[in-house]
């Protein structure tokens, strides 16, 4: 109140943070595995279709209720609506979806910082691939290491965040993104060289039908939300930072396809040193946490390939929780009243706090083996990225297409954009994505058991 609200410096700083919040460990170490579960080239395709007629609408829908009201993701429909509006849940839902998935999102990132450590030191070098594979177990049956790392890695979120939005969140994008761009393209490019190359291609473009089901297309919906941030406050907040005059597409665009492209670049240089070793690819944390380093371990300058690899897995993750930890705190800010340095503080703790139950869930590593059964960990994964996300995107996109009237952003994409963007972007937010949404929580449910459960009604 008073002060002036924050605002990106430039477009490009606009970019790269929203591209940072985008490019996370789903684009380099989820979407890589899935893919290869899911029959390849098939599931790529479906991926594409997801992105463009579910993912880059609601994604121009959350910047276009950021932006329109400069308020945190709940205030934004205080605003729109009032206080006692229903789709006050909407913001609700996308905030908690942030909280949770903040927690156990900076466990991972800290594994990935002991993971940079051990590079550094050479853990790997001339060490067997049974020792190497040992490791990852040896981590997560320890709570302290574990704690320590995520305690590291929580700090250097909250040192960001807590310079605010042009100081903090845009000047460090600025610095980590291209680094993240150069360390990707390093590898990248030894993955090309590489005589793995061709079966990286196959293994990730080759479409196998036979693989792909009704679940990989619920699964490519599901990882278009993550992937994109969609559905966790993230993007609403990045919205109501931006200037009035930017195009919505043009931008959303970008950071959608820097996405694409990122986790396309990061399956084909995964794939290619694996099978440039005979390694098959693991599904799972084993991926980076196993094979990779084993990996690294045979080739010529995999030790230097392997620090690089896994600072980019820690920029990758740092960039996105910043972004998470933004979305709460605008919401301290805007509709507390608390300062960013009181909220940043406090979230970035009670994240920690949250976090310790996810970091003491495994006591072995079997336990990542034992299927049907679910941990802390895999409990929050699965109720933040399978439920909430979905369930914030379809109020989303049902606000956006059919109740919210009047708005100077939807003129604006008419008047900006050439003729035909408006109502193509306005027919799939009001019939196709929340439609697909839709379909998808119904057999997420239906498959959880969810509806056996409730007496069979359905
Ligand atoms: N989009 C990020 C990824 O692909 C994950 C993320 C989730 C980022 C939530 C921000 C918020 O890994
Ligand atoms: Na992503």
């Amino acid at each position: 109140i008073g002060m002036p609200r924050a605002q990106w410096a430039s477009r490009l700083g606009f970019i790269l943070a929203a591209a940072g919040s985008a490019v996370g460990l789903g684009n380099i170490w989820k979407f890589p595995y899935i893919t290869g579960n899911n029959g390849g080239g098939a599931f790529v395709l479906v991926y594409l279709g997801c992105i463009a007629i579910v993912g880059l609408p609601i994604m121009m829908a959350e910047l276009m209720i950021g932006r329109h009201t400069q308020r945190d993701a709940v205030g934004a429909f205080v605003q729109l609506e009032g206080k006692r509006s229903f789709w006050l849940s909407a913001g609700w839902v996308s905030v908690i979806a942030a909280f949770i998935i903040c927690s156990y999102y900076s466990v991972v990132a800290g594994w990935t910082l002991d993971y940079v450590y051990r590079a550094l030191i050479g853990s790997f070098s001339g060490e067997p691939a049974e020792a190497i594979e040992s490791m990852f177990g040896t981590l997560i049956a320890d709570g302290p290491r574990q704690l320590i790392w995520q305690a590291i890695f929580l700090l250097l979120c909250l040192g960001i965040v807590i310079g605010g939005v042009q100081k903090g969140i845009e000047r460090w994008s600025k610095i980590l993104m291209p680094i993240l761009f150069l360390l990707l393209g390093l590898l990248f490019i030894n993955g090309m060289l590489s005589k793995g190359a061709w079966e990286g291609f196959a293994f990730m473009f080759r479409p196998d039908f036979s693989k792909l089901s009704a679940g990989s297309v619920l699964e490519a919906l599901g990882h278009s939300f993550f992937t994109l941030s969609l559905g966790m406050a993230a993007m609403i907040t990045y919205g109501s930072y931006l200037n009035k005059t930017e195009d919505l597409l043009a931008a959303s665009l970008r950071v959608v396809i820097l996405d694409t492209l990122i986790a396309l670049m990061a399956g084909l240089a995964i794939f290619s040193v694996v099978f440039s070793v005979g390694m098959e690819p693991a599904a799972g944390p084993g991926l980076v946490f196993k094979t990779i380093p084993v990996v690294f371990s045979q080739i010529p300058g995999g030790a230097l390939l392997a620090i690089v690899f896994f600072l980019l897995l820690a920029f990758a993750a740092l960039t996105s929780n910043i972004s998470l930890l933004e979305a709460q705190v605008a919401y301290f800010i805007d509709e507390r009243g608390w300062s960013r340095k009181k909220a940043t503080v406090f979230l970035a703790g009670l994240a920690f706090v949250v976090g310790i139950p996810t970091a003491l869930s495994y006591n072995t590593l079997a336990d990542w083996e034992v299927i049907g059964e679910r941990n802390f960990f895999d409990s929050a994964d699965l109720i933040a990225s399978n439920y909430l996300l979905p369930i914030a995107g379809l109020l989303i996109a049902l606000y956006v297409g059919w109740f919210w009237s009047g708005s100077k952003e939807k003129e604006e994409l008419v008047a900006g954009g050439s003729g035909w963007v408006y109502p193509t972007w306005h027919f799939l937010i009001r019939y196709v994505s929340p439609l697909a949404v839709a379909v998808v929580l119904y057999f997420k449910a239906k498959e959880s058991g969810l509806f056996t459960w409730l007496g069979g009604w359905f």
